[in-house]
């Protein structure tokens, strides 16, 4: 049995187009908790932080987490605030390999900077959101098996460095 993969990490590190390239390679399927969330709300997330509140996401994130985790054999690519719970990161612990995508900064701010969809950056100063954010969290995502400097590389060569990485792993642990 292939135990599931979680990439973590904090918005914009490209968690959904490299969890979508990592299942397309490992024939794994492919959860997107927040489009499982959306799907399952009829909402989207700026929807439901306005409507709910994020203590609800909070809620529903976990619960999606602990319903999906049942099955095996396969990528999830979570939401940014996953591991602000510490139950959930322990789930992924117990139940996969977690992957933490990391970024500067500087090239968050440049990937996130025209972004519409992201409720914690809609603010009067976003970019001073993003960094009060980003200092809170950052220690968050070192909680993982493997860590990823995702900043200049391509998601092709981001990729093969996952895989690489995911590789050694399985060499080194007995599931
Ligand atoms: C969040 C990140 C978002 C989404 C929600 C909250 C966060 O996902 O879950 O807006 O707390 O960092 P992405 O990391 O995919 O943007």
């Amino acid at each position: 049995m292939k135990p599931n993969m979680f990439l973590i990490g904090f918005m914009g590190t490209g968690k959904t187009t490299l969890g979508q390239m990592l299942a397309d390679r490992t024939g794994m399927k492919f959860i997107d908790l927040d489009s499982q969330i959306e799907e399952q709300t009829g909402k989207k997330i700026e929807k439901i932080f306005e409507d709910e509140g994020e203590v609800w996401f909070r809620k529903k994130e976990t619960e999606m987490l602990s319903e999906y985790i049942t099955q095996s054999n396969q990528v999830f690519s979570t939401g940014g605030g996953i591991v602000l719970n510490p139950y959930n990161v322990e789930l992924m612990k117990e139940n996969g390999i977690v992957i933490a995508l990391k970024a500067e900064v500087e090239t968050l701010w440049e990937r996130l900077k025209d972004s519409t969809n992201r409720p914690l950056l809609k603010n009067e100063n976003p970019k001073e959101a993003l960094r009060e954010l980003y200092q809170q969290r950052m220690g968050l995502y070192d909680d993982a098996h493997i860590s990823i400097q995702v900043d200049e590389y391509s998601p092709v060569e981001l990729i093969q460095e996952i895989q690489a990485k995911i590789s050694l792993f399985n060499s080194a642990h007995l599931w």
